[in-house]
């Protein structure tokens, strides 16, 4: 079975991640199409020895489409989502447009494969920090029953998309070359220095990102009761997010069964060895499919309570591939067509 497969956003960080995964994980394709803005339209897209057109997105691109992954922002999933499932096509959406809508799973595979069982027709890519988060979290929730967590990000710039990554470049050479420090993406200086302010703020002094990790964090894990309280960092990092994470169990925890937990997790790798200096981190963890969980010791301020550092790339795990592992889930399960 192969199937005519769609990207919305193909030209965008995430977009060109999509395209390069889906061939080197061999997702079965049958024809793929390239969507994006009207200004992309006519553009030619290549990977390997394949090259694609660039089409403007309208209504109409999704008929004949069985699959399309959605990468354009909140605003084109609202507008495309309902209209490409209506047509047919199963939308897998990047955005948080649909992510806390119940009748919309919300899937990291690795923790919730079943919810993509009852899917409509569209089904949501968690927030980048909370997917890489509960790849730590998830398998010591499934060792001692988590309850609540603090949880510092370190995110890096490729989560505001490709302009994001093009401004800390920018930056870092005009610092270099002593020139103006131009500002577009964000509100301050990136480049060497950090900003903790990630989306919009929330009346309550908390960022809309801030929210994500409470609230898909929740549905993901099917914790209803769970507390999290979390501060959102933009990092001059290109790709990769780090989280630190103080977790509170139900549970008595020891190290050495939190770090049996992680290794036996899949889609975790355990590098924890403080005594060489081994840990995982943003430039080891980029392009990388796995994420890193490290520093995992007795937390000093919960009962039951264990602190870790978990990093993973945010294009990878925290955009393009889960999005495509969660099209391989529907794939397996018959889910597609
Ligand atoms: P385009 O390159 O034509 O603007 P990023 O988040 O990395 O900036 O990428 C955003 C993606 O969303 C790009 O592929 C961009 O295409 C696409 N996009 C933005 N606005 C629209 C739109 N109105 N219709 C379709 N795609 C859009």
């Amino acid at each position: 079975m192969a199937y005519n497969v769609g990207i919305l956003g193909a030209t965008g960080a995430v977009g060109q991640e999509i395209i390069r995964l889906l061939h080197e994980r061999e997702f079965p394709i049958k024809e793929l199409k390239l969507l994006a803005s009207a200004r992309s339209a006519g553009k030619p897209q290549s990977f390997g020895d394949k090259t694609w057109t660039i089409e403007e997105a309208t209504n109409e691109s999704f008929d004949g489409l069985d699959l399309c992954i959605f990468s354009a922002g909140g605003d084109q999933s609202l507008k495309f989502a309902h209209e490409a499932a209506k047509r047919g096509c199963v939308v897998v959406d990047n955005s948080s447009a649909f992510r806390m809508d119940p009748t919309v799973p919300l899937v990291v595979p690795e923790i919730n494969p079943e919810a993509v069982d009852s899917h409509k027709g569209i089904l949501a890519n968690p927030n980048c920090s909370t997917a890489i988060s509960l790849m730590g979290l998830y398998p010591l929730h499934k060792a001692f029953g988590l309850k609540s967590f603090i949880a510092s990000t370190y995110q890096a710039v490729s989560g505001s998309g490709a302009w994001g990554i093009v401004e800390l470049e920018q930056q870092a050479k005009a610092w270099a070359n002593g020139e103006a420090i131009k500002k577009d993406v964000y509100p301050h200086q990136i480049a060497f220095n950090l900003i903790p302010h990630v989306d919009k703020f929330l009346e309550d002094g908390y960022t809309k990102e801030e929210m994500k990790m409470l609230n898909e964090g929740r549905k993901i894990m099917g914790l209803k009761d769970l507390r999290v309280t979390c501060t959102c960092v933009r990092v001059p990092v290109f790709r990769a997010h780090s989280i630190s994470i103080s977790a509170e169990f139900e549970k008595p925890v020891t190290v050495e069964a939190a770090r049996q937990a992680i290794k036996d997790f899949e889609g975790t790798e355990l590098v924890d060895n403080p005594a060489k200096a081994e840990y995982p981190m943003p430039l080891d963890y980029s392009e990388v499919v796995p994420c890193g969980v490290g520093r995992i010791r007795k937390d000093c301020v919960f009962e039951n309570g264990l602190a870790l550092w978990v990093t993973g790339d945010q294009l990878w795990k925290g955009a393009a591939l889960n999005a495509i592992q969660i099209a391989e889930v529907l794939h397996q399960r018959g889910r597609l067509s």
